[in-house]
């Protein structure tokens, strides 16, 4: 295994995201530059290749469309397109997503530079620096970064356990409440991703009712973000708030949604977002903020055309869920016969791995130990649980839709003989692994749970 190149799961400045490696290989996007490809897999992240396979000969034909390339669309200022085309088409691209259960009214969508930019903005919008939204362990990474770092708005943990497959209960609501309090927090609301990352699970309609009681008694507000409502590959299937809420009286004004096309269309750097909030004055005050993230004219004509393709939109959510279904269980299986266990999941692009017996000690310093090893002994890229503030030691968040189906099967022959060779308890740093090591650019530490330490 020392001879074998590291392959990293993840780590954006390695590679060109798959929509540009996608373009690149239909021919067009010439102006990009070509990077090598590293030998590094990455499943730290969400980036990814299954859609992009799918939907980039429609968006070239569309790119070379008229409308976007004529010199009025070049030269209009992003507040000057008719957003009311863009937001129609994604209105209705998210009702249809949601099974065509709920119906979404453009005129209560606000686009934004992402999810990043929507929920940061939600939170400039409903809490004062030095309020807090309660979120559900373990959460997105990012999240301390966007909900924090320029709002001083405060993250207080749910803590969610293993002994229930990390389920959101009443007492552990009310107990993050109370933290909140004895930390002299006034808690504004509570933030859940459904599905979930890094979990890869939907919140169940149970969980859905104990969230809006709770919301209700507390007076606060619910922030659902659906970044990954086109995922849903199994059962059990998605159910968005909208529809959880549907038809409950004085409850419309406290629930916002996070939309974004990243990762149901493998599209993060096109950077197009949404809130939805049927409470205008979050609507008026989003839009308004909403001048600091604008979406290009041009991006906004070019998915206009893309969403309003029924056609299209039809059989590609179909497709991306039976492809993301078949990649799921490759890696399920790979690593149920490796002896490794998953949290079961239905939906995103990430298994919730259980390697809490490979840990030397039940800590997050064992946690660590193993992740290194798994980095430079193995040579794959995956995230430990305490970079998403995950409560118990030995879990890591594997993402499997961001590569071929031959780097997983790489991957997973490497993890084998790496477990197979009984070496990931112990702790000594061989010769043999120094050159991997000063191969690895300091990218990948910066994952570590222990640097994220030093964010807010
Ligand atoms: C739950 C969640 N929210 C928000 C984001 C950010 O998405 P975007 O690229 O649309 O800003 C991500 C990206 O991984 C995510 O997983």
């Amino acid at each position: 295994m020392g001879r074998t190149p590291p392959i990293s799961w993840g780590g954006r400045s390695t590679r060109r995201t798959p929509m540009i490696q996608s373009l690149t290989r239909q021919g067009s996007f010439r102006w990009v530059s070509q990077r090598t490809s590293s030998a590094l897999i990455s499943s730290n992240h969400g980036l990814r290749t299954i859609p992009t396979q799918l939907h980039s000969r429609k968006m070239e034909h569309y790119y070379s469309g008229s409308s976007l390339c004529s010199r009025t669309t070049m030269a209009c200022q992003p507040s000057r397109v008719p957003q009311c085309i863009h937001l129609q088409a994604l209105a209705k691209y998210m009702g249809e997503v949601r099974g065509n259960k709920v119906a979404f009214d453009p005129n209560k969508l606000v686009l934004t530079a992402g999810a990043t930019s929507a929920n940061e903005t939600l939170m400039f919008c409903l809490a004062e620096p030095g309020e807090a939204f309660l979120l559900p362990t373990p959460y997105y990474p990012g999240f301390d970064r966007d909900l924090k770092w320029r709002t001083g708005a405060e993250i207080v943990p749910i803590h969610c356990s293993s002994s229930n497959g990390f389920r959101i209960t009443k007492p552990a609501l009310e107990a993050a409440y109370q933290d909140a309090q004895k930390r002299s927090l006034r808690v504004k609301g509570v933030l859940v991703t459904n599905p979930s990352n890094p979990l890869g699970t939907t919140l169940t309609r149970h969980e859905l009712d104990i969230l809006v009681d709770f919301v209700v008694a507390k007076d606060i507000h619910l922030i659902s973000d659906e970044i990954y409502s086109g995922t849903n590959f199994d059962s059990p299937g998605f159910i968005s708030i909208s529809e959880a809420t549907k038809g409950r009286d004085n409850i419309s004004h406290r629930i916002h949604i996070v939309c974004s096309l990243s990762k149901d269309l493998g599209l993060p750097g096109f950077r197009v977002g949404a809130i939805y909030s049927e409470n205008e004055a979050v609507v008026s005050a989003a839009t308004k903020m909403s001048s600091f993230g604008m979406v290009s004219s041009q991006t906004q004509y070019l998915l206009a055309a893309l969403l309003s393709d029924k056609e299209f939109t039809d059989k590609y959510l179909l497709e991306n869920q039976m492809r993301l279904k078949e990649r799921h269980d490759m890696l399920v299986e790979g690593l149920r016969r490796i002896g490794i266990g998953c949290l079961k999941g239905s939906a995103a692009l990430f298994c919730w791995v259980d390697m809490r017996h490979l840990l030397k000690s039940n800590t997050f310093k064992g946690e660590m130990e193993l992740w290194k090893k798994i980095v430079y002994q193995v040579g794959l890229n995956i995230s430990p649980g305490s970079s998403c503030h995950c409560d118990e030691p030995g879990w890591f968040r594997v993402c499997f839709a961001n590569m071929s189906e031959d780097t997983l099967t790489l991957a997973m022959q490497r993890l084998k003989s790496f477990v197979d060779s009984g070496d990931c308890g112990s702790n000594h740093d061989s010769g043999r692994q120094r050159p991997r090591k000063q191969f690895l650019t300091k990218w990948v530490l910066r994952l570590s749970s222990t640097d994220r330490k030093s964010e807010r």
